[in-house]
């Protein structure tokens, strides 16, 4: 399918959940600002998400779902999770929540960290599609990286041309900013982002008490957070030999033998497939407790970008 603009109809809806299914993106409205839409359990589609953005970096991205079991089903959920999502949902707020144990969504949607921003949007054309979809869905707006939040189709359409094989016209959003993101995991919220559910509108609630937004925190540098998965082996970049006790990530087809483990990104030398792998290979390369994570060159362009700057991270002092 060649990039095209669809008003909301049955023929829409397929469509839709056909190119989700397919691990492809969909623009969709929401009533904040048009979001890059891809099935939220499908580590390649979020790693496209990221490839059309150009983001430089992982930021973590939001989960979409159309109901609050379901987002019980990926979250745990907490007293202040509850009366939030009870007087906002559907509606424009993001809660931050510890991801379940059994939580089936790809880690690239974390950032590789083991927390997940979930909203039910109030939009009804969102919320049908997610309900024809039945499952979850990550998206971000769908915007170029640092470039402003799309918030008609054909603002959308500016900023991605045919990067997205679909954009579902949904109107104008009503709201026009992001959703207020909130850090429930610590013992006080924390408001990660402002947006129109304000710290007023939630003290009428009885929350009052807040944790002070730290300076490295998730907006400014989302793959800096604490909370963000960094293997407790040391990490050596640009290994083109291991040695017999170290654990290998690999990349491509030119693979130096001899590792006590080897995962391989992509033996294709995909990007995108290297990008959906990374964050569990480093989790699974951690628990085979060896010596060292080496890791192989990954060519610095395009989603190759965002995956060194995450290794490099890794592989910091710390
Ligand atoms: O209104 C919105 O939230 C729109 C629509 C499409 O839903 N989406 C949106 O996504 O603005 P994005 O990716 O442009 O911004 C998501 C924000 C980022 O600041 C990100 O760091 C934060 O939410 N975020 C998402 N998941 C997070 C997590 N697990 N921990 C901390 N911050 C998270
Ligand atoms: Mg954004």
């Amino acid at each position: 399918m060649n990039g095209k603009t669809l008003y909301i109809d049955s023929d829409a809806v397929d469509n839709a959940v056909t190119l989700w299914r397919m691990g492809q993106l969909v623009v969709v409205p929401t009533e904040t600002v048009y979001g890059l839409a891809a099935d939220a359990l499908n580590g390649e589609a979020v790693a496209r998400i990221y490839n059309v953005k150009g983001r430089p970096q992982f930021n973590p991205l939001i989960v979409h779902v159309a109901d609050e079991d379901t987002a019980q089903r990926y979250v745990e959920w907490t007293n202040h999770a509850e009366t939030l999502a009870r007087a906002f949902w559907p509606g424009p707020l993001t809660l931050v929540l510890r991801r379940r144990r059994d939580c089936p969504i790809s880690e690239l949607v974390s950032a590789g960290g083991d927390t997940l921003g979930i909203r039910i949007p109030a939009h009804p054309v969102t919320l049908q599609l997610l309900k024809a979809f039945d499952g979850p869905i990550a998206a971000p707006s769908a915007n170029r990286s640092g470039c402003i939040s799309p918030t008609t189709a054909q603002h959308a359409r500016d900023e991605l041309g045919d990067a997205a094989p679909l954009i579902i016209d949904g109107g104008a959003c009503q709201v026009g900013i992001e959703s207020t993101v909130i850090d429930l995991t610590g013992d006080a919220p924390v408001m990660l982002r402002p947006g129109a559910i304000t710290k007023d509108r939630i003290a009428d609630l009885g929350i009052k008490h807040w944790r002070a937004h730290a300076k490295d925190d998730v907006l400014k540098s989302p793959g800096q957070l604490e909370s963000h998965y960094a293997p407790s082996a040391p990490v050596r970049l640009n290994a083109t030999q291991v040695m017999p006790d170290e654990a290998l990530l690999a990349f491509g087809t030119q693979v130096p033998l001899g590792a006590a483990t080897t995962l391989n990104l992509s033996e294709r030398g995909d990007l995108i497939e290297a990008a959906a792998n990374l964050f569990s290979y480093l989790r699974s390369l951690d628990h085979s407790h060896h010596r060292t994570i080496a890791v192989m060159p990954i060519p610095e362009t395009g989603l190759g970008v965002a995956i060194n700057d995450r290794l490099r991270r890794a592989a910091a002092p710390r």
